[in-house]
Order: structure tokens, then sequence, then C-alpha cells
């Protein structure tokens, strides 16, 4: 299978089970909030998300980077849709598929591994495509946009939750840090050049929306967490990434404190032909 966009290697992420995992999710998310996401993001943010794309029983939902699939089996089992998960982990299908199968959803969602890319599924397969904190990793926003365009039917909508970066020259060291704590180029981008790229996709802008207060929170948990846990997560995925990972939320705070780094959600429409 192509991998080539995969960026950071989550499989050993996506082992929620694990026991440096475990002690991690344990101490970053508040009874409840723990969906098994991969990401900053709270219920209350997907929550929202499902609202304000009115998603409904009717709806064929596609999340593309669907992780371990929380947040698509938390959506599906509060909206009643259709769900399904593209991921490129075949370690996060796999939890994916057995955290559904345990929510007794299985029946309506699914996951697939495959690159968002390059989707499996026909043209105009679905109503709506979601994406949770997955844009950074994808260097050609356009052709990615232009697939998700694609798969939606016409009139179908198309909203991303993502960090959105605005650095300037005298950022180059903090984005090496970033970078090399991720493990991955990270291909950011503003939210100006994110509404560029969709338009030139082919998609009409409807609503923008910053969510950053519950996200940085997380954030600064899983540093204190990542701290706390150094030594059991260094026997999970190596000490020198672990510590660079650690350095990466410590820069990822600081430019959030800076204003040059934030969180949106971008909802647009793939127009009627
Ligand atoms: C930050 S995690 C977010 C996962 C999930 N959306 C969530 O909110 O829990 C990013 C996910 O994107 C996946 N990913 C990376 N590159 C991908 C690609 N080219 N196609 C599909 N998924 C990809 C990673 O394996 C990871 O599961």
């Amino acid at each position: 299978m192509q991998q080539e966009h995969v960026g950071i290697d989550y499989s050993a992420i996506h082992r929620i089970d694990s026991p440096a995992n475990r002690l991690l999710r344990r101490d970053v998310w508040e009874p409840g909030n723990d969906l098994g996401q991969q990401s900053f993001a709270t219920v209350r943010y997907f929550d929202d998300l499902a609202a304000r794309l009115g998603i409904g029983a009717g709806d064929s939902v596609l999340d593309v980077g669907s992780g371990t699939g929380g947040p698509a089996i938390h959506i599906a089992s509060t909206t009643g849709c259709r769900m399904t998960g593209v991921e490129i982990t075949e370690v996060g299908v796999e939890v994916s598929e057995r955290l559904a199968r345990e929510a007794g959803l299985d029946d309506r969602v699914s996951f697939v591994q495959a690159d968002g890319m390059s989707m499996p599924f026909e043209d105009g397969s679905f109503d709506i495509a979601i994406s949770m904190n997955v844009m950074n990793v994808f260097e050609d926003k356009v052709a990615l946009f232009r697939e998700v365009r694609r798969l939606l039917k016409p009139g179908g909508r198309w909203a991303f939750l993502s960090g959105t970066f605005a650095f300037d020259e005298g950022d180059a060291e903090v984005r090496m840090r970033m970078q090399r704590g991720y493990a991955i180029p990270q291909y950011t981008d503003t939210l100006e050049s994110y509404k560029a790229k969709l338009m030139e996709a082919g998609f009409v802008i409807d609503e923008v929306v910053e969510y950053i207060s519950d996200f940085r929170v997380q954030m600064d948990r899983w540093r204190t967490a990542w701290i706390r846990h150094r030594d059991a997560i260094a026997l999970e995925q190596g000490a020198e990434q672990t510590d660079h990972h650690i350095d990466y939320f410590t820069c990822y705070l600081e430019m959030i404190d800076a204003g040059k780094a934030s969180n949106h959600l971008v909802i647009s429409t793939r127009p009627e032909d």
C-alpha cells in the first residue's frame, strides 16, 4: 500500500490500549471526553461540527483520516448517520473496527485503509465529508480538496478542523522543532491560504469557526502527561522521538500564545453542477 502521504507513523500512538497510551489518556481526558480521538479536540467541538452541518439519519458521511475512529463513531452514534472512515494505518483501522463493534454500530460505521489522496469510492458517493485534525499531513491540499469534491454529491458539504499557522521569517527554528517533534514535514497553511485552495478546488466557503480554547487546554494537558510518563512512552516510541514530541507541544503552545497558531473549522459546499 502506498505510504508516502502518511506523515508521522501513528501506529504506536494508535495502540490506545498500550501501557503508555493508557497512562497518557487517563491524565489528558476528563471522564466522558475520551472518545479515542487522536487530537486536542473535545467532544463539544465534534458535537458542534455535526450540528453546524446538520448531519442526520439519512446522511452518508465520509471521515478523511479517521484515526482510531472515536470521533466518527461518536458522530454516527449521536446523529444516526452512516459513516465511512478512511485511515492510512492498518492499526488505526483495526482499533476503529473494534470500537465500532463494541458500540454496536458496525452495521452503519465502517473503516477503510486508504490514502486520503486517492480514496476507493465512486464519484458522488457521499452527502457530507469531514476531517478532523489531519490536513497538515497533506502537501498538495488543492489535489486533496479535488478528491473530496469528486466523492461528494452536488450540493454536498465539506468540513475540516485543522491547525492554522501564520509563521513569519523569525520562526524558522520553531518550525524545525515542531517538524522534528511530529517526525514529518508539516504542510501548514494559514486560514487565508486554506480558503484560496478550497476555492481553487471548486468549493464555496460557508463558514469559518475558530476553535482554540479547549484545544489549548488539552494540548497543555498532553504536554504535562508526556513529561510525567516520559519513560513509559520512551519504551514504546523511543527516547529521542519522545523528547522531540514533548518539545513539539512546547513550541505549539508558544505559537498559540503568540497568536501565530490556532485551530479552525472550515465549512464549504460543493456547488451544484
Ligand atoms: C491527528 S490524527 C487525527 C485522527 C482523527 N481524525 C481524530 O480526530 O481522532 C491524523 C490521522 O491522519 C492519518 N493520516 C495521515 N496521513 C494520511 C493519509 N494520507 N490518508 C489518510 N489518513 C492519513 C494518521 O494516520 C492519523 O490517524
